[in-house]
């Protein structure tokens, strides 16, 4: 009796505990629902509106610290689908998720009138989408306190989810997805770590999170093998050549990147804070050695997102995306705002430079280094678009072959898929013990934004949710994807429309380059042919490369480049040089490097450090190199840079940095350049 009795009350305690909880989250889920937004029911169809829920949710009342979320869900889902959140970040450090909500993966885009309009490739539709804007005071976040380290970053998302899941206790079980681009290449990993940590230290009441994979476009994830790929890429896609008169400046601009990392002795994100400085420089003086002042003035400067576009100088890709003149005054409209359920109305900055400033990682290794653990619990796909220069897919394959993760270093098979979807050649792919490369062709730093139904199948080839075909006669090796809700077919269907020609991979790149390089080194630029100049990426090209064709594209390329030449005499003859877009440090005046030799002894570097772990390829070179007599080529020009990168840091370092020369935050909701302008990483839209 007396047990019946104790039971009972239990159950009635836990039957109140329950529903009291069940209580709690609705009314917050009630406080957060969003259901009308300017142009939602006249521009998206009926039963495409999504269930949606967005929000400033308080993490932590003492430092008033709030981060913002937008959460989406689909009303009429496929069968077939299983319940998954993915979790999407947007980076910078201090970048909004709202442009992956409004410009990448959402279900919405915005028009010229400021009003929703439906995306129909949109993320949303094989799994919950939520955005969230992250650390606090970035986009509509806010807090008193900001972070300095990834590890507060990690933190205060898990103290999010904490929060998350008491307003939808529903999802708890769902499978966890992190997706996200650039400086999330930091974010994710850690927090992925963050998670699995977690999930072996649960307290008392604690479910763990189903956390299934993770999935990182043009990341930022390896800083040194990612600056160092900024010249070879540019090169192969024919950016750049041996021709430009500014070839041998970047070629020293390499080395000295290369030297400085050299020199890292520790393996803090902070100790890559100065070789950072000369590395970044390398691309900042790649988009200045290929101005073109003749062009247009919205013409003239390559946008370092997508090298197919072209930017007004010195924005070089600042403007861009064109959406993104739509979705900054959307945002910023009050009953946008009040739409959205924000309790503080906020001036919403695609980027803001305070985040940027504030989390300097000082204590952090760089994400790559978690990668190998990570690996060993989950997959993950890391998914570069072809033509970003920035975060180019040449630096994420280059950092992937020095890697070790699961039992080896870099895939041991190099040899890339094709990858189909849809019936359509879209990429490469490479995949070994649970990790994923794919190279999206015809894509920006942005892969949603320009391939939307292209990248939601990334999310396919963690579920498995694919096809292989062995290589034979007619095709290459081949991974198939599907468009959404057509599974897995039994019968393959033969492929048409795939091109055979060779698109070069990153490795192949770095190769030819170290080679090239040391070549133009010592023979004349008549004779040395550019590595992979045919390998534009544009693989529907199907005109054949017969050698007549060749020849023409030689004159017309010759001609060009004289056109070009005598262009920059002219204004070299009327101007004076052109404005610097580098903030320039004290120490402006060239240096007098011996490159050539370092560069061969670069290449013995790589060939003796080969059979040498990442660590200590990375990080010892040069400690180990000064025990094998190597050094600078000149002690005082490489101190001179260190100096030179010391200040530049100060102001708060960044590509953007070099380029915008505003360091406040702005006034004007149309400006991005100053927000963006301090954050460390290659960071806007990213
Ligand atoms: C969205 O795309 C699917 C196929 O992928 C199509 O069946 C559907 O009609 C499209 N919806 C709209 C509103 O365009
Ligand atoms: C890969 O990931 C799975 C989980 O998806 C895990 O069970 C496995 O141990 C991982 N490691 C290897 C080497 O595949």
């Amino acid at each position: 009796m007396k047990l019946i009795h104790s039971v009972l009350g239990l159950l009635l305690q836990l039957l109140v505990v329950t529903s009291a909880s069940l209580k709690e989250s609705n009314k917050l889920k009630d406080k957060y629902l969003i259901s009308t937004l300017p142009g939602l029911h006249s521009n998206i169809p009926k039963d495409e509106v999504p269930l949606m829920f967005g929000g400033q949710l308080e993490l932590y009342k003492e430092n008033n610290t709030h981060l913002f979320f937008w959460k989406f869900q689909d009303s009429n889902p496929l069968p077939q689908y299983k319940k998954r959140t993915i979790f999407w970040l947007n980076g910078g450090p201090g970048c909004s998720s709202m442009d992956g909500a409004l410009m990448e993966a959402g279900p919405f885009r915005i028009n010229e009138h400021r009003e929703v309009t439906f995306n129909n490739g949109s993320w949303h539709k094989a799994g919950d989408m939520v955005f969230v804007d992250q650390p606090a005071g970035t986009g509509f976040s806010y807090t008193e306190e900001y972070d300095h380290d990834l590890d507060q970053t990690v933190w205060q998302f898990l103290r999010f989810m904490e929060r998350f899941y008491e307003m939808f206790p529903e999802d708890i079980d769902n499978e966890i997805v992190f997706a996200g681009e650039s400086y999330a290449g930091q974010y994710i990993p850690y927090i992925a770590n963050g998670i699995l940590q977690r999930n072996k230290n649960l307290k008392e009441g604690e479910k763990p999170y189903n956390l299934k994979g993770l999935l990182i476009g043009n990341g930022w994830i390896d800083p040194n093998e990612q600056s160092l790929s900024y010249l070879p890429f540019s090169l192969a896609a024919g950016i750049v050549n041996n021709k430009n008169t500014e070839w041998n400046d970047l070629l020293r601009q390499h080395e000295k990147c290369q030297n400085a990392i050299n020199s890292i002795s520790g393996d803090k994100l902070d100790d890559f804070a100065v070789a950072s400085e000369i590395c970044e420089e390398i691309l900042t003086k790649i988009l200045r050695a290929t101005l073109d002042k003749g062009a247009f003035s919205d013409a003239q400067c390559y946008n370092m997102y997508d090298y197919t576009l072209k930017d007004s100088f010195p924005s070089c890709g600042m403007n861009w995306p064109p959406d993104l003149k739509y979705v900054t005054p959307f945002l910023n409209e009050k009953d946008v705002q009040h739409d959205i359920n924000l309790i503080l109305f906020k001036k919403w900055h695609e980027c803001s430079g305070k985040v940027g400033r504030f989390l300097r990682a000082k204590n952090s290794i760089p994400a790559v280094k978690l990668l190998p653990d990570i690996l060993k619990e989950i997959p993950v796909v890391l998914f570069n678009g072809n033509r970003d220069i920035i975060c180019n897919y040449v630096g994420t394959e280059n950092f992937i072959k020095k890697l070790d993760w699961n039992g080896a270093t870099g895939f041991e098979n190099d040899e890339p898929y094709d990858w189909i979807y849809d019936n359509e050649k879209s990429g490469y792919i490479k995949t070994e013990r649970n990790l994923t490369f794919v190279n999206v062709f015809d894509s920006s730093h942005m892969v949603p934004f320009d391939k939307p139904y292209v990248s939601r199948s990334l999310i396919d080839l963690l579920d498995g949710n694919f096809d292989m075909k062995a290589a034979d006669k007619s095709q290459n090796a081949t991974i198939i994807t599907y468009p959404l809700g057509v599974r897995k077919a039994v019968e393959l269907e033969p492929i048409q429309s795939v091109t055979t020609k060779p698109v070069p991979t990153g490795t192949e790149i770095i190769g030819s380059f170290t080679q090239f390089a040391s070549s133009t080194a010592s023979s004349g630029p008549e004779e040395s042919k550019v590595p992979g100049e045919e390998s534009d990426s544009d693989s529907d090209s199907d005109e054949e490369d017969t050698s007549l064709n060749r020849i023409t594209r030689i004159i017309q390329f010759v001609v060009v480049v004289i056109l070009i030449w005598g262009i920059y005499m002219l204004y070299n003859a009327y101007k004076s040089r052109p404005s610097s877009i580098i903030k320039s440090g004290p120490s402006g005046r060239k240096k007098n490097v011996q490159w050539a030799d370092q560069l061969r002894q670069f290449q013995q570097d790589d060939e003796d450090s080969r059979d040498q772990g990442f660590l200590a390829k990375t990080f010892n070179k040069f400690k180990r190199a000064g025990t094998r007599g190597y050094q600078p080529a000149n002690e005082d020009d490489y101190l001179d840079e260190i100096e030179m990168g010391d200040n530049l840091q100060q102001q708060a370092e960044g590509v953007d940095d070099f380029i915008i020369d505003s360091d406040e935050e702005g006034p004007s909701p149309d400006s991005r350049s100053p927000d963006s302008s301090a954050p460390s990483k290659p960071n806007n839209s990213s």
